[in-house]
């Protein structure tokens, strides 16, 4: 136990005990257990502590994981299957994978203070479309598995869900098929081998198959052509640096993992993964998409894209679930081809290429038979008998091989690979080294025509990486610089000890489907994990499986469905989810196969119960599950929890709980006690995992007893049903939370959510008096957030909610959560860890913005010309020759009176038009074959 004077828990809480003080006093209550009395109601607060280890120092938790980690056995792999070892650049990893201007940055919905991250993920998208000839790629997806399955989805939906076979050529990796068929099965799609006929919707080509081998694929291709069926191809993305590209094969969408291209194998994750669409399909790809506009003076600048096919507009039509997805990943791997380039790239992909080709001709020349005649980096031998034997004398050596079956093991090459790895693999078979081996790719070498933009060639020398990086990152407000108010969204701080053994070798290096003795450190983790998670939530079983919020709902209405089926109730397929909840409530209903009845919300934000018990009644003998977020996403905590629960399981229904907001729950309440069969837990708000700008997420869910038996497996286990390629998904970055939680104990987390609270509260206090605070509870109580009703402004001054938006940038501010779940309204949600000075800071933007609108009103500005229309400044407008507008360049650019004029943030584009971006859809940087000025 920590005997620091600074436990970590006061390191990580914003306000010390003077400001929480004064908190207090503004709100106008004695003490924290007052206000939280009158927040949280009685009939669900947890009467006893968290039972959980006394918190430790942040050295003395490092060391404990240190220890805890040291007991993998990180061996070199070369089990391949999706997974590579990878040199992470030097420059890349600390400057931006441990860099927080990079990974505390949120999902970039504000474009105008995000152009940093957009622009890397722009190129991240050029980067996948001149891998794979696609035309449109989108902006990372969760993981290779999922990608497929989106993929599959895409194909669905281009066939208006009247096709329902999926056609398989070229065996696809075990952990891939495994989720494509989880996720065809709600939807009645039947994954059927080689038949293609007018039923069949895809065609899954793996281009190498799960053994390496490139088949010839040409007569399914032009079958599945000709009924017109999408050609779907999974490719390793350092193959396609040296083959032809699927496009050019016949390929309408192009899926995989990014993983080899800079990111660690974590044990399964995070990594990004990419999926590419023909221009046919660019309305039905899932996830985000970055794409070019213009700003209000015409000059360039990068937005979300058509974000009418998402799920928090199209809900349960939506193209996908996905909100949280792998942009840091993304970034990274786009910063791995920006520092190699393509010459690097094919360089790279050579070598590996010929390590497997003189494996393959070495065995030969020895008379041992190999899988086909055509592969990339991956050699499978037939050893009959044998498999098993080869791969424990390999581990001898310190090498991991893959045993497919008792008769075949494989061999996967990457660029950590050397000859003596070649020669070590060789002799295990018997077998002397060739010196030299022809190529055995299919098609045409590649060439060098592609990756010609300039940023490719530009950034070779370190000093040049450096500065790139960091200039994409000053364009970007991230939680390094100020608070991040979002709703919703808690972006607490992600401690500097909590990220630190993401990067430890024992952590990031090991293959996911290592041999179970070798990752014994990370059992030891997750179990911790998981028993804590359990005690925080009150369930009996957490998986921690999922790899965002999104993917836990459907998780957890997979269990739901299953369940039901497991008693014989096959019918009950309605999901019942009330019109406040976020997006992805529908959306994942929707994917698991669930027909989606909205509840209606009363004007106080409270779930409509009346109509509850009617729906419930009216489709008893239906009814799935209620998604209930909770405490709501109006931001108080309903009186009537334990009732809805009851009225749910009285007809039938299992209850989801959406535990987005369990930052205002943990140490007080907790959800199981409520009534929830089943919630997930944002891993990325409550429990510090950092956003990442827009990823990557953990999704857990915690399920009780009943439905323990139908939580996610995996075929690395012998069970099925997976959401996630990895047993774990992204297990990598759980360590983030065991810190957190082995940091902060049971009394830690207590002051944590009392303190969130208190803070949300306190802004209540200080704003309520210029902006209606939309909803409280029964004691004129928040919960952790609150809705300020900005539309007062629109009113009274034909401000928008998005003019006070962008004008907070001129104030240093990222802008609360805008429009959700009310239309012109701002969530705002200050997490416990933001010091009462910074919330202050932000309260008196918010009065400031205000006053300016009161101005505005008064007809001291006009309606079109002023600060706030008129928001952000960039630096360059403020420092023209010509300045027209009736405010001064100050009030333009230090609203605030910002004393500390260096630190300020200057926004590198005004506001974003983001129509005339989707009118003009640019998803990629054109090519250039020829360029001026790069470094090559
Ligand atoms: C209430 C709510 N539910 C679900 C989600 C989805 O979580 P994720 O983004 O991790 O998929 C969010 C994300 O913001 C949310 O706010």
């Amino acid at each position: 136990m920590t005997t620091a004077p600074y436990p970590f828990s006061a390191r990580h809480i914003g306000p010390g005990p003077k400001q929480t003080r004064a908190m207090l006093t503004a709100i106008g209550v004695p003490s924290v257990e007052t206000l939280i009395s009158q927040a949280v109601p009685k009939s669900i607060r947890l009467d006893r502590a968290l039972n959980l280890p006394a918190p430790a120092s942040e050295h003395e938790a490092l060391a404990e994981l240190g220890e805890k980690m040291g007991r993998n056995k990180v061996l070199k792999s070369f089990i391949g299957a999706g997974y590579h070892g990878v040199n992470v650049p030097p420059v890349i990893q600390r400057n931006l994978f441990e860099n927080p201007a990079w990974y505390t940055a949120y999902t970039p919905y504000q474009a105008e203070i995000s152009q940093g991250r957009l622009e890397l993920l722009f190129h991240f998208q050029t980067l996948v479309a001149e891998l794979t000839g696609l035309p449109v790629a989108s902006a990372s997806l969760l993981d290779e598995a999922t990608a497929v399955a989106e993929a599959v989805g895409i194909a669905l939906r281009h066939h208006r869900d009247k096709r329902s076979r999926v056609a398989i050529a070229g065996a696809a990796h075990p952990q891939v098929l495994d989720v494509v068929r989880t996720r065809a099965e709600p939807l009645g799609t039947e994954i059927d081998g080689e038949t293609i006929d007018d039923n069949t919707a895809a065609l899954i080509v793996s281009w190498p198959d799960t053994n390496g081998v490139y088949g010839d694929h040409r007569a399914a291709i032009e079958k599945a052509k000709a009924v017109g069926a999408i050609v779907i191809f999974v490719s390793d993305p350092l193959s396609l640096t040296v083959t032809d590209t699927p496009a050019s094969l016949g390929a309408d969408i192009a899926a995989g993992s990014m993983q080899r291209f800079g990111v660690p194998m974590g044990f399964g994750g995070p990594h990004a993964a990419y999926c590419a669409v023909s221009d046919k399909l660019t309305r039905l790809m899932p996830g985000r998409l970055v794409g070019q506009s213009v700003d209000s003076k015409g000059r360039p600048g990068y937005r979300l894209a058509l974000q009418t096919r998402e799920q928090h507009i199209r809900r349960d039509k939506a193209t996908s679930n996905i909100c949280t997805a792998q942009a840091l990943l993304a970034n990274m791997a786009a910063s791995y081809a920006i520092w190699h380039g393509s010459v690097g790239l094919q360089a790279i992909a050579e070598r590996v290429h010929a390590l497997a080709s003189r494996l393959a001709e070495s065995l030969k020349a020895a008379g041992l038979p190999v899988l086909g005649d055509k592969r990339f980096d991956t050699v499978t031998i037939e050893a009959k008998g044998k498999a098993e034997a080869i791969a424990a004398e390999a581990e001898k050596t310190g090498r991991l091989l893959r045993v497919i079956d008792a008769d075949h093991v494989s061999v996967a090459f990457d660029e950590t690979s050397t000859a003596a790895d070649l020669e070590a693999i060789a002799a295990l078979f018997g077998a002397k080294v060739v010196a030299e081996a022809k190529r055995s790719l299919p098609g045409q070498p590649r060439g060098k025509e592609f990756l010609t933009q300039p940023v490719f060639h530009q950034n070779r020398s370190e000093t040049d990486m450096m500065r790139f990086l960091r200039r994409l990152a000053d364009k970007d407000l991230a939680l390094d610089r100020a608070m991040i108010p979002l709703g919703s969204c808690t972006m607490k701080l992600n401690a500097a000890a909590e990220m630190m053994p993401v990067s430890w070798p024992s952590v990031a290096n090991l293959h996911p489907f290592a041999p179970t003795s070798h990752s014994l450190g990370y059992r030891a983790m997750t179990d911790d994990l998981e028993a804590w998670l359990c005690e925080i939530t009150g369930f009996d079983a957490v998986s921690l499986q999922p790899n965002a919020g999104s993917q836990g709902e459907y998780a957890g209405l997979l269990a739901i469905r299953r369940y039901h089926h497991s008693r014989g109730e096959t019918q009950r397929n309605i999901c019942l989810i009330p019109s406040s909840a976020h997006g992805t409530n529908p959306a994942s209903a929707a994917m698991a196969g669930m027909d989606v009845v909205v509840v209606h919300c009363l004007e106080d934000g409270d779930i409509d119960v009346t109509d509850l018990k009617v729906k419930a009644e009216q489709h008893a003998d239906k009814l799935a599950a209620l998604m209930f977020t909770y405490p709501s996403t109006h931001g108080v905590f309903e009186e009537g929890a334990r009732d809805i629960c009851e009225i749910v399981h009285a007809h039938g229904g299992q209850v989801y709980f959406d535990g987005a907001n369990l930052n205002a729950m943990v140490a007080l309440s907790r959800p199981a006690d409520i009534g929830a069969d089943v919630c997930h837990m944002n891993l990325h708000k409550t429990f510090c995992i950092p956003h990442g700008g827009g990823g990557p997420g953990i999704g857990p869910i915690g399920v009780k007893s009943h439905l323990a038996p139908f939580l996610p497996g995996h075929v690395e286990i012998g069970s099925a049903h997976a959401v996630s390629a990895a047993p774990f998904g992204s297990a990598s970055i759980l360590p983030i939370t065991w810190m957190y939680i082995r940091m902060m104990g049971a009394s830690g987390l207590k002051h944590a959510t009392e303190t969130a609270i208190l803070n949300a509260n306190y802004i209540v206090s200080k704003l309520e008096g210029h902006y209606p605070v939309l909803f409280k509870g029964k004691n004129g109580r928040v919960a952790h957030e609150c809705i300020l009703d900005t539309r007062v402004l629109k009113e009274r001054a034909g401000i928008s909610v998005e003019d006070i938006a962008k004008r907070l940038i001129d104030y240093g501010f990222h802008a609360p959560t805008m429009s959700w779940p009310v239309a012109g309204t701002l969530m705002v949600e200050p997490t416990e860890s933001e010091p009462k000075h910074e919330i202050d800071r932000f309260c008196d933007a918010m009065i400031a913005i205000a006053n300016e609108a009161a101005k505005v009103e008064k007809g001291e500005w006009p309606r079109d010309d002023n600060p706030l229309v008129n928001a952000p400044h960039t630096a360059t407008e403020t420092l023209a020759g010509e300045w027209k507008h009736p405010y001064s360049r100050l009030e333009a650019a230090y609203p605030g009176g910002d004393p500390d004029t260096v630190a300020k943030y200057w926004p590198p584009v005004s506001r974003i038009d983001n129509v005339a971006g989707d009118r003009n859809l640019v998803c990629a940087c054109p090519p250039l074959s020829e360029y001026l000025g790069a470094a090559e």
